[in-house]
Formats: C-alpha cells, structure tokens, sequence
C-alpha cells in the first residue's frame, strides 16, 4: 500500500521525547475511506499514529494530508502541560466547522489527552466520536464500525503487555534516512509533576527480536539512523515476556536478561553505516555500561538526552526523580571520562516548580554553567490533575516569577549552545545527509554524530550519504561548513 505515498515535508518536532509545541501530519496514501491525523506530544505519539495508520490501512483506510478530504479525523493528543491541551480543544472546534458541513465525519480524540479525560470527552467536547487511549488501538477498527452504526465509543483500557511489536509502522513522513522505533511502553518512575505514567500506562519492553528485525528492515528500505525510543530507555529490559512483573520475577530466578546495554550493541551490529540513537536516558539508571557500548561502537552516536529537571537536590525530592545534584553531576563526569568533551548533552529543566525559591532556581542555573548543555527544552511548571505534586504541594510561584526564571533559563542556554558550538570551529565532523536545507536549496543538511544540525553547499552530494565536513562558522543552533573531500 505504500506506492502511491505522497511524500510532504515533515514538521520535524523539536523534542525528542516529549514536548506539546509542533503538530504533524500524516501524509497520503491509498484507499477508500480517508484517514487524517494529527500528532502533538512527543516522539512516541508521531510514532504510535504510524501504528495507527499501519491498523486502519488493514482495514482499507487510506491517509490524507487535507483534512478537509478526510471522513476520519484523528487527533493524536497530548496532556504533558496545561498547553498541550488547550492546543487540542481549539483544534476541535476547528473541526467543529468541518463536521457541520460534512455530518458523516467521524472525529476521535487518541492518544495521552484520551487517557486522562476518559469518557469525560464525549461529554465536554459534542462532536468527538471516539475516544482512544494509546494501549487501544488495537480495538480501532471495532470502534469505527460502531461509531459507523451510530454510536460514539470509548476504549481507554492500558495494558501491561502490549507493545505492537507485530505492527509494522506505516512510515508515511519520513526523510527516508532517519526513523524512530519504539523500544518500550509506559512509565514506572512516577515523578511528581507527570502524567506520564496515568497516561501512558505500566513500563514494558518490547522484544528485542523485534526491535532488531524492524531497524534491520528499515536499514534494507534505505534507512541509515535509528532513534530507539522509550520514556527511560535504560530500564529496557527483556526476559521473555513483555510484563515487567514477570520480567522482574525472571531475573530475580536467574534467567537471562537483554538489558538496555546489550540491545543497543544488538541493534549497532545491524551495519556500521547504520547510525543508532535514542532517547530518553534517566539520571538515576543511565550505567557506564551503556557509556561503554556506546564508546565501543563509532555508529552508536555520541549524545545522551539526560534530563536533569532542577539543578537543586531539595527539589529534586519533591519532584520524586530520585537522584541528587551530586549524583547527576557523577554521570555527567562519567560521560566526559568514557566519550570525552564531544559528546553532546541535553536536558530537559523545569522553572518555577512547587516552593522553588530564588537561591533553589539558582541552583539550576550553576548547574547548566557546570555542563554546559548543548541544548534544552525548558519549561514553565504546569500543574497536572491528578498527580503527585498536585495533590501534595501548593503550586505557589506566581507565574509572572515562572516566566522571569524561565527566560534566565533560556537566556543561559543559549550563550551555552553558542560556547558549545563555537568549540566546533576548525574541526571535521561526519555528517549522515537527511535532506535540503530549508532556507536554501542549493544547500545540504545533516547532522553529526552530537545531533547539532550542519549545513554546507550541495554541489554532487546526496541524501543518504556520509559526508566529511569542516566546520566554518555556528550560531546558536546551526553548525555551517563545507565538505572536504
Ligand atoms: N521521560 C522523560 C520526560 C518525559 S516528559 C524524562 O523523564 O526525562 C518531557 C518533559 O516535559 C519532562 O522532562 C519535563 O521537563 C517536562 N514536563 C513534564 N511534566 C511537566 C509539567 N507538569 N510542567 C512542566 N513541564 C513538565
Ligand atoms: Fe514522566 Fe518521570 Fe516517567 Fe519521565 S521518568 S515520563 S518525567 S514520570
Ligand atoms: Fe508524550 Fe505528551 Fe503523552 S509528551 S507521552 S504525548 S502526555
């Protein structure tokens, strides 16, 4: 079915595992019935809408990029802060406008937002048809039907097995270079502020045969860089069922375990010209056997997302993340023994959670001074319904003092990003090419092994291709160079 795939440029998400900013869209493909979904939310959600394209187009439905041709609308939704769902209702009540025009319409509301609210939406939101929690997309199909016999239908069930791992992805935007593949489900850590684990459900990790088969298919289509995803991907672990009890059981009798360590050797054996990422590591269970792994392979590339959230241990406890500031800069330190100063590092940090106070905030920033992250998402606190935090602390910093600490946050990494980037000038970086510069399309772009973008002049190159590149000037963002031959 995937012949007639249009390809459209990806609105490429900033955030590799959780963020509520950019929306993406499915493109086309052939087939009856017209599918339309809509992503927001982190890389998992753009991941899972691929396994919903892949269940729906068993089912004769084909893709579209124009939701103005679909006869389903999707929205695959995100609760991670407050915005992430106003974004989703005013999204809505677009559609709103398109269902009264076209009656038969069926919209569904999927992924994290359908979790939380539940059956709540059919309520609150009229023109919602489904409701679907990301453990139920299985269950699609049924839904459909009903919805298609004149009811509206709700499955949230979450699931302590299920990881799709038969379902292979409909890759309708990619570059055709790089891919994601989900490697695990869900989310045991509770951390005060996230809903996370409400709704995404029990940690489970898929089977590591069919992690490696689907990175090795891709690598045959074309594909030269895998990004293995998971919330905490150094939990990964693998003893014959998915079920993490079981897991955690089997261990225990001394049966063998694939760890995190051990399946992304497996996955970097695949081929040396496959390049292999992933997202995200946890503080608290990232070893320096996963260091070594990674220093052992030159295609398993050199940055570790590691968020920190708060650079002071006080708040650290209250955010329930499980490590102190000491420990987090002990894994910082390990990094730059084992992979050295070129590594890239980047975070996720938090402004203005619960009691914060000025001198804690300050702790965040001198901690950024001490790794100089080459990037980071940062945030305002959000308090979510339901979780820990929300029900035990008062969401006492006033907003206007949220915002003014998150633009010191910004404002720092910033010049860090810049100090980072200009350590690059006068160096030679490889570069896998993923496209055409958007800004020029006499230029090329690609990333190094540290995931900071470069761009350089086209002349014969191609996609697809690994390229050397002498670095030559940088902004906060970009690395430009030129290839040498
Ligand atoms: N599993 C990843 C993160 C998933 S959520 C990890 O543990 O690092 C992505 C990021 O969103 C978090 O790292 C955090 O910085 C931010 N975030 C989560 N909940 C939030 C909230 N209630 N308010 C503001 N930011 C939040
Ligand atoms: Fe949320 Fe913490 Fe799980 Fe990340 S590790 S998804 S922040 S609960
Ligand atoms: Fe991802 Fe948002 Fe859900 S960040 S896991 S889509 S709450």
């Amino acid at each position: 079915m995937n012949t007639l795939i249009k390809d459209i440029e990806i609105i490429q998400t900033e955030q590799p595992i959780a963020a509520d900013a950019p929306v993406r869209v499915l493109a086309n493909s052939e087939g009856k019935r017209k599918l339309y979904i809509e992503s927001y939310g982190c890389q998992m959600n753009f991941s899972d809408s691929e396994i919903v394209a892949s269940i729906m187009a068993e089912q004769g439905f084909g893709t579209t990029d124009r939701y103005e041709e679909a006869d389903l609308v999707f929205l695959n939704t995100c609760s991670i802060r407050e915005k992430a769902e106003q974004t989703a209702r005013k999204r809505l009540t677009e559609i709103n406008k398109l269902k009264r025009k076209k009656p038969d319409l069926i919209v569904g509301v999927l992924g994290c937002m359908a979790e939380r609210l539940k059956g709540k939406f059919l309520e609150e939101e009229k023109i919602v048809d489904l409701v679907v929690g990301p453990d139920a997309y299985r269950d699609l199909p049924k839904l459909v039907s009903e919805v298609d016999n004149g009811q509206r239908s709700v499955n949230v069930l979450l699931s302590r097995e299920e990881t799709y791992a038969d379902i292979a992805p409909v890759r309708l935007n990619s570059n055709g270079i790089s891919a994601f593949v989900s490697i695990m489900r869900g989310c045991d850590n509770m951390c005060s502020f996230c809903v996370v684990p409400f709704t995404r459900g029990r940690e489970r990790s898929r089977d590591p045969q069919s992690i490696v088969a689907e990175s090795k298919a891709l690598f045959e289509q074309g594909y030269r860089e895998i990004t293995l995803l998971g919330q905490n991907v150094d939990s990964y672990k693998w003893a014959g069922e998915a079920n993490k009890k079981e897991t955690d059981e089997a261990e225990a009798a001394g049966k063998p375990v694939v760890s995190f360590a051990n399946l992304l050797e497996m996955v970097a054996q695949i081929s040396p010209l496959l390049r292999v990422r992933f997202s995200t590591s946890h503080p608290k269970d990232m070893t320096d056997e996963v260091l070594y792994v990674m220093k052992k392979y030159d295609n398993i590339c050199k940055y570790i997302h590691l968020p920190v959230q708060s650079g002071n241990s006080r708040i650290l406890e209250m955010m329930n993340r499980t490590y102190d500031r000491a420990w987090y800069i002990d894994r910082i330190k390990a990094i730059r023994n084992i992979l050295g100063e070129e590594c890239g590092i980047s975070s996720d940090m938090i402004a203005g959670f619960c009691s914060e106070t000025e001198e804690e905030h300050k702790d965040t920033l001198s901690l950024m001074e001490f790794v100089q992250y080459d990037y980071a998402y940062m945030f305002a606190y959000s308090e979510r319904e339901g979780t820990l935090a929300a029900r035990k602390y008062a969401d006492d910093v006033p907003e206007e003092v949220k915002k003014r600490r998150l633009q010191e946050i910004i404002d720092l990494q910033r010049n860090l990003a810049l100090q980072r980037n200009r350590l690059d000038l006068g160096k030679v970086h490889e570069i896998l090419i993923d496209g055409e510069s958007k800004r020029n399309s006499e230029e090329l772009k690609g990333r190094n092994s540290a995931n900071k973008v470069v761009i350089f002049p086209k002349k014969h190159y191609e996609k697809g291709q690994y390229v050397k590149v002498l670095i030559k000037d940088c902004t906060t963002a970009t690395l430009f160079g030129e290839v040498i031959d």
